[in-house]
């Protein structure tokens, strides 16, 4: 028996700085686009944790360190407590295959001149051991079954199949090695949504039959709660909030988090009722220029000299320590609150 709570990757302060240059044969440091900036946290066995937030907030750039695509410009990632990026040759390898990506467009993340058995496959060019010579058309097949799609399809194209279908095989490659971590970069962002909730389904079901662990990427809350253990909420690089499905959709305390979901539409017209709407004013700022101290305040309502002049960590704020309680979760706002308690007090 596996230990739920064990962290089977733990992700520590983690900065991508894409350096901005100027000139071109003398090329210059002008500064850098701080993509992410400090992110830490645990991805457990077993679980699914959501991580949202808007567009240009950093989750691809977390994702693609997640699986070695991007090197960290420092922190760690560290996988059974080795640390991913600064392994080689072998001891690589063999994380590489234990953690894949599924990514966001399912009709140019697959090459449209190879057969799907061939895309499904390419996983085993890299990993023979995995599918020794004769076994590979059968495993393919194997794997059309279990993400739904008819065997006898391995031939085909990926321009004979619809939006969802492609992205099952872009799951099926995923799974081809086995892996135990998957990171998923918006898998249902480009699908109708109708077909969104399908693959979800399908996900979940392959969670429980294959023990994955997910880091599932969204930037819409409401596709996040269905399939979450845990939600991290992602602002201009660093964390926000971090919580149960509880703490964050009943009782968020990081006035960003309070925004996103009172921009979710809400079923039950009492519960409407009892939640303010929040309109935020001003554009997200450049991760290029981020703003002093909490990167939230330029649009933040209870914002206060202390917001800009110093940096609110990823912790259970210092007043909320012994409340116990869903309120008691880490938040990087040093006036967090429980929009419940405080009377819905945002404009
Ligand atoms: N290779 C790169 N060089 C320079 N800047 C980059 C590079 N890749 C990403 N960025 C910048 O880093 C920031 C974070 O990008 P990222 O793609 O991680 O955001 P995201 O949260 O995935 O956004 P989206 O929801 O649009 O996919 C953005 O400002 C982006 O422009
Ligand atoms: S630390 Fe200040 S600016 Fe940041 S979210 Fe909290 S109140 Fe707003
Ligand atoms: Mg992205």
């Amino acid at each position: 028996m596996t230990d739920p709570s064990e962290a089977i990757l733990q992700v520590r302060d983690l900065v991508k700085h894409y350096p901005l240059t100027q000139g071109i044969i003398f090329r210059k440091h002008v500064g850098a686009v701080q993509a992410v900036d400090g992110v830490s946290f645990d991805l457990n066995r077993g679980e699914t944790l959501g991580i949202v937030g808007e567009s240009g907030c950093g989750k691809s750039t977390v994702a693609k360190m997640l699986v070695n695509l991007e090197q960290p410009t420092s922190g760690q990632i560290l996988y059974k407590g080795d640390d991913i990026s600064k392994l080689s040759g072998r001891a690589l390898r063999a994380v590489r295959r234990n953690i894949q990506m599924v990514f966001q467009d399912p009709y140019t993340s697959l090459n449209p001149r190879m057969t799907v058995g061939d895309i499904i496959g390419e996983p085993y060019d890299i990993h023979p051991e995995v599918a020794p010579k004769g076994s590979r058309r059968a495993k393919v097949q194997e794997l059309l079954d279990v993400v739904g799609l008819n065997p006898e399809y391995i031939n085909r194209y990926p321009h004979q199949f619809s939006g969802g279908q492609r992205q099952r095989i872009g799951i099926a490659r995923g799974l081809a090695l086995r892996p135990e971590i998957i990171v998923a970069d918006e898998p249902v962002s480009a699908l109708d949504v109708s077909v969104q909730a399908q693959v979800v389904n399908l996900l979940e079901r392959l969670q429980d039959e294959f023990g994955l662990s997910y880091a599932f990427i969204a930037h819409d809350l409401s596709v996040v709660r269905h399939i979450s253990d845990r939600v991290a909420v992602m602002y201009l690089g660093r964390l926000a909030e971090l919580g149960t499905d509880t703490e964050i959709y009943d009782h968020p305390t990081h006035p960003y988090t309070q925004a996103l979901l009172s921009a979710v539409p809400v079923p039950d017209p009492e519960a409407r009722e009892g939640r303010a709407r929040i309109i935020l004013s001003g554009d997200v700022p450049s991760p290029a220029d981020p703003p002093s101290g909490c990167r939230f305040r330029t649009r933040c309502w209870k914002a206060q000299a202390r917001c800009a002049a110093e940096v609110p960590q990823l912790a259970v704020p210092e007043h909320l320590v012994g409340a116990g309680g869903p309120v008691e979760h880490p938040s990087a706002c040093f006036f967090a609150e429980d929009m419940a308690a405080a009377g819905h007090s945002a404009p």
